[in-house]
């Protein structure tokens, strides 16, 4: 257990008007990643309806110094009880027996709610808080692979990029437009349709939840960091058949794409990195100097798109596991 001197932190629930507090923490702690505090807010209020959660916060001064969070989907039978943590110490105050004390709490939470195994995503950097975990049994499951396309240094071969995949669209009928000039009455049912398949196919070891529609229109279209003459989609006859889009942080931190997906029955056919190239050839005319974007280790196909266009991998972030009843 945790020394009794070291458990000095005065939790309390955290509520939404504490999300600038935690995007502040959030930045402390790994400042090469600003945290955007408008983004923190939305995402709070993009919490699903049918997840589970704790959120606790320690602030000295009027600063947070520390926050924990756990969270669930709601359990299914037959499927293994996975739960989320997230552990931020504000780097002045980081001890080990306080970070083991906030996963303890965290854990101590989840297993009251039935968990099975604790997930916590950790950036490859932070091998202070990485040796808490090894020490604890936690183990690297998964690895997401982070990457960072500098728009200066490749602007001409990306822009030449961009228009060599117009013309491949071009050739083979396919359109690649932003949804506001898209006019068709079912362009959301269709977009929905097409975003929920792509997202099932992400590599993933925890399953992916299905997000109801509600849900999926908060997410996209009342979002402060995307807008929809941002959102790229492909059109191929009646059917939208693809999309992308990077996600603006309005405040501070990087443009990060926010997701690419293609219909199944499409891929394969250059639509992913023409929409892609669109993303980024927009990025250049709205004057952003760096974009980033995260795949998982195991998504072999947009691994390949971003090498190619000239991604260079930046630190990734480790996918940890540990079983609560070992
Ligand atoms: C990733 C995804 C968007 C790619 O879509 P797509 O339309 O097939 O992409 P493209 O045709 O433009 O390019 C795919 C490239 O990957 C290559 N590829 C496919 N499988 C591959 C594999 N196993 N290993 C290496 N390269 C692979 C293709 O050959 C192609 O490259 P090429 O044109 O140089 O030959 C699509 O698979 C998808 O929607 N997946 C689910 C959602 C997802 O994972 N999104 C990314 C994270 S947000």
């Amino acid at each position: 257990m945790t020394a009794k001197s070291q458990i000095d932190l005065e939790l309390r629930p955290a509520e939404l008007s504490d999300s600038e507090l935690v995007a502040d923490l959030e930045t402390a702690r790994n400042p090469e990643d600003p945290r955007d505090p408008a983004m923190q807010r939305f995402w709070w209020t993009a919490d699903p309806a049918a997840e589970v959660r704790t959120r606790l916060i320690a602030e000295l001064d009027g600063v947070a110094i520390a926050y924990v969070m756990a969270r669930h989907a709601a359990w299914k039978a037959g499927v293994r009880r996975f739960g989320s943590i997230r552990i931020v110490l504000h780097p002045d105050h980081w001890t080990v027996s306080r970070h083991q004390h906030l996963i303890e709490i965290a854990e101590s939470w989840l297993k009251s709610e039935g968990c099975e195994t604790v997930v916590a995503m950790v950036g490859e950097k932070l091998e202070n808080e990485l040796r808490v975990f090894d020490a604890r049994g936690c183990r690297e499951v998964r690895r997401g692979r982070q990457w960072e396309l500098d728009l200066i240094a490749n602007r001409d071969r990306l822009l030449a990029g961009a228009e060599l995949s117009r013309k491949r669209m071009v050739e083979q009928g396919v359109r690649i437009l932003t949804l506001d000039k898209d006019a068709d009455p079912n362009r959301l049912a269709d977009l929905y349709e097409v975003w929920d398949a792509a997202e099932h196919d992400i590599p993933s070891t925890v399953p992916i939840p299905v997000t109801p529609y509600d849900e999926w229109y908060h997410l996209w279209f009342e979002n402060p960091g995307v807008c929809s003459d941002r959102l790229w989609i492909a059109r191929e006859g009646d059917a939208i058949v693809g999309l992308s889009a990077i996600e603006y942080p309005p405040v501070r931190g990087f443009p990060w794409t926010a997701f690419t997906g293609t219909s199944p029955a499409v891929r394969g056919r250059g639509i992913a990195r023409a929409l892609k190239y669109e993303t980024i050839a927009q990025a250049i005319g709205l004057g952003s100097e760096r974009v980033r974007t995260q795949n998982d280790g195991e998504n072999a196909p947009i691994l390949h798109l971003n090498a190619e266009m000239g991604y260079m991998p930046i630190d990734p972030v480790l996918e940890l596991h540990r079983e609560l009843s070992e």
